[in-house]
């Protein structure tokens, strides 16, 4: 199959809500809004931005023994590197379904749907883009948010490296002791080596308030 944009973003929003609780549907709206908005501003494709935001949560609460079989059943399977971190396989199954089950060909926005969750070193611009409003589209009440939105929409790069750094800050204080491999790629690529231990040493300095996850749950994907 392969469909025209408009039948696709007709397909992709009537199915959000068939799959997903309606604070989540908000959410991917957001994503969607600020992935095809920043695209605009940064000469990227905004079709395939809001495509990706409209696919990238799709599977997101599809249990992981279900994502597993049914990658395998296109003869996908889980990246090595994801195969302790069930919470981000929802991406490569997204990926699957745009590809296998939409005709979706575009190899960045298939890459950028997959890695969503952690971004990974050379990733391409729209995956930078779409990891950006995946963290900080307006319904993330955070304060960083906000200002990851602002940076971003002057300059796709240092959005980038703020969501990225201010993520992964996030994670270690609230102790995810188990960060993903691609995650740490992407943070050396974009600072160079010894930024984690840097992020480490402010994370140990101003922990998280509020309840934590058992130490080192391995996950590397936000409540939503
Ligand atoms: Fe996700
Ligand atoms: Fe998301």
């Amino acid at each position: 199959m392969s469909l025209n944009f408009p039948a696709l973003v007709q397909l992709l929003t009537d199915r959000l809500p068939t799959v997903m609780s309606p604070a989540r549907v908000q959410h991917v709206l957001g994503v969607t809004h600020v992935a095809a908005t920043l695209a605009g501003r940064h000469g990227l494709d905004p079709e395939r931005a809001a495509l990706a935001g409209l696919l990238h949560d799709q599977f997101k609460e599809v249990e992981p023994d279900r994502l597993r079989r049914e990658l395998e059943a296109l003869d996908e399977r889980i990246a090595p590197d994801d195969l302790d971190f069930p919470k981000v396989w929802h991406g490569a199954r997204a990926a699957a379904y745009a590809r296998h089950e939409l005709g979706i060909a575009a190899a960045d926005l298939l890459e950028s749907v997959a890695l969503h969750s952690t971004s990974d070193a050379a990733a391409s611009p729209l995956t930078h883009l779409v990891f950006i409003a995946d963290y900080a589209e307006p319904g993330r009440k955070r304060a960083e948010a906000a200002e990851i939105l602002r940076v971003a929409r002057e300059d796709l790069a240092a959005g980038y490296r703020l969501a990225l750094r201010t993520k992964i800050g996030y994670l270690l204080r609230r102790g995810r002791a188990a960060l993903h491999p691609r995650a740490l790629r992407a943070l050396e690529e974009a600072f160079g080596p010894g930024e984690l231990d840097q992020l480490a040493r402010e994370a140990a300095s101003e922990p998280e308030n509020g309840p934590r996850k058992p130490g080192g749950e391995k996950t590397f994907e936000l409540s939503h």
